[in-house]
């Protein structure tokens, strides 16, 4: 819990190891971000949930999710501005708001309140990313590339490059349900910089690729970074934050604890997730 900790690092006392060196111009604005989720039916602890009207809920009768509005305030009051050649890596808890914080700015969830500018169409590379499980491998990457403003041509030129990036082989004609989850995973970084993207998200993808796969996308990342794209970076391994990023933005229960230099806010997260997990094996013991 937050309360909990002595988290003496503030935000803004933070040096940016980013801002050492010269920053492009901003390609991402998130002002005073909200997100909250509206789920329909159930009961949760400390979210707010709205009662249904008499004709909602008479419109709903029957149905197995009928029931009160609970709302869940995922992200709550996020605001940074990111630049082009920064690899931006955000960290925090199961739950605290990172891929939701990521789906809004790649623009797959309108904002509560609050703001989201880019300069450019975000490429978001998740484990959620849209491909369709029951096409092949070969069709997917035309629906994503086309999705990512390439036309039919410039997809099937790139379809062999993409598929022998991914390491698919003949599998790149089976439907992607036949895949296993690292096969999938390359295959979505693949198609995702199957064009340069000027913003570039990437949600755990990298975290069941193998070995080699990741030494490849991590090239290919800072081959992004160095074309002045910027990379969004969501993961729970330290150790490639630490590896990849000039800067790191720290969420916690929804709202930006940390945002600045790599070491410091890792040291700082860590030193949290250690003292969380110590408070919940000593309440075991005792
Ligand atoms: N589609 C959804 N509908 C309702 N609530 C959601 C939805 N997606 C996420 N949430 C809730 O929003 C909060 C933030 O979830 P989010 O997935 O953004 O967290 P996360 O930081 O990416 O977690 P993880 O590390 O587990 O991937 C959580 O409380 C989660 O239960
Ligand atoms: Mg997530």
């Amino acid at each position: 819990m937050t309360e909990d900790i002595d988290f003496e690092i503030d935000a803004e006392d933070l040096p940016q190891r980013a801002g050492e060196r010269t920053l492009g111009s901003p390609s991402v604005i998130v002002d005073d971000l909200h997100i909250t989720y509206r789920v329909f039916g159930g009961r949760r602890g400390g979210t707010t949930q709205t009662k249904t009207s008499l004709l909602n809920r008479a419109i709903n009768l029957g149905r197995p999710d009928s029931g009160p509005i609970t709302e869940v305030p995922a992200v709550r009051g996020v605001s940074f501005v990111a630049h082009h050649g920064e690899t931006i890596g955000i960290v925090g808890t199961n739950g605290s708001g990172k891929s939701t914080l990521l789906r809004a700015v790649a623009g797959l969830l309108p904002p509560t309140k609050g703001r989201v500018f880019v300069s450019a169409e975000p490429a978001l590379l998740g484990v959620n990313a849209a491909l369709l499980p029951r096409l092949s491998g070969e069709r997917n990457i035309m629906v994503g590339g086309l999705a990512l403003g390439l036309n039919a041509k410039e997809v099937r030129e790139r379809t062999q490059d993409v598929a022998s990036f991914a390491e698919l082989g003949d599998f790149l004609y089976l439907p992607m349900n036949a895949y296993s989850s690292g096969m999938a995973s390359r295959l979505r970084f693949a198609i995702s910089t199957i064009t340069t993207p000027k913003i570039l998200m990437i949600d755990e993808a990298l975290a069941t690729g193998d070995a080699s796969f990741r030494k490849k996308s991590t090239a290919r990342i800072e081959q992004i970074r160095d074309q002045a794209g910027t990379v969004f970076f969501v993961s729970h391994s330290l150790g490639s934050v630490r590896a990849m990023c000039t800067r790191v933005l720290w969420i916690d229960k929804g709202v930006l604890v940390a945002d600045g230099d790599v070491d410091e806010v890792c040291d700082a997260y860590h030193e949290f997730v250690q003292g969380r997990k110590d408070a919940s094996s000593g309440a075991k013991l005792r």
